[in-house]
């Protein structure tokens, strides 16, 4: 896919604030710090579209974006950020559990987790809740040129095998890097795919 725009819609601390669902949309998702907006501006091909911020797990905030003028990229908040008090955390999860939910222009959602790290239970009971709730996801294992090759097909290996242990079939898998642009490709090819309503 040619990206020929891509602007910023708006910021909504609310699902129900989130602009009009006319035109289908693809969500991100990970933890603080697993590659999200670097994933989203290699994909893009924009600098900073997506802000890095300097204070990760404080903003609350569902970004939209629109792409080419037909579809959303959603850049939503980092779940289970451990410095933040519970009655955040709590808030947190409500904001983007109702957001995936409700919001019926969804066509994936993309959680990102980071290639060099075995599973965590965060991410393992995050992605449980999605097949759970049978949301539509995908997932995006991130830093891929952080690791030597053998180790991250391990890596990946062996995530898909902790997944098996409670599912027979496993969602589509990515292997990116946002830094080199790896995997990006793929991931817009799906969303070229899919776009149509
Ligand atoms: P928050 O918005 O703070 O939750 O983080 P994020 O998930 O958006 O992560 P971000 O893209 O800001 O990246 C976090 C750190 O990882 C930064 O220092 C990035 O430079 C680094 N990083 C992200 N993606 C890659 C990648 O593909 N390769 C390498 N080598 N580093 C990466
Ligand atoms: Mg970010």
């Amino acid at each position: 896919m040619v990206i020929k725009t891509a602007e910023f819609v708006k910021s909504s601390g609310k699902w129900q604030e989130c602009p009009e669902g006319t035109i289908p949309e693809y969500a991100f998702i990970g933890r603080s710090n697993v590659g999200k907006s670097s994933l989203i501006n290699g994909m893009l091909n924009r600098k900073d579209l997506a802000k890095t911020s300097g204070t990760p797990g404080k903003t609350q905030l569902i970004n939209h974006f629109i792409i080419n003028e037909n579809w959303y990229l959603t850049d939503l908040p980092g779940y289970g950020y451990a410095k933040v008090s519970k009655v955040m955390r709590r808030d947190f999860e409500k904001l983007i559990n109702n957001y995936i939910l409700n919001r019926n222009n969804l066509v994936n959602l993309f959680v990102l987790v980071d290639s060099r790290h075995s599973p965590q239970s965060i991410d393992l009971e995050f992605i449980q809740w999605c097949g759970e709730s049978g949301v539509p996801f995908s997932i995006v294992f991130t830093k891929a040129d952080k690791l030597k090759p053998n180790v991250l097909i391990k890596n990946v290996e062996d995530y898909k095998a902790e997944l098996h242990k409670t599912w027979e079939d496993l969602p589509e898998i990515y292997v990116t890097s946002g830094e080199k642009k790896t995997g990006t490709e793929e991931i817009l090819s799906f969303i070229q795919k899919t776009n149509e309503f």
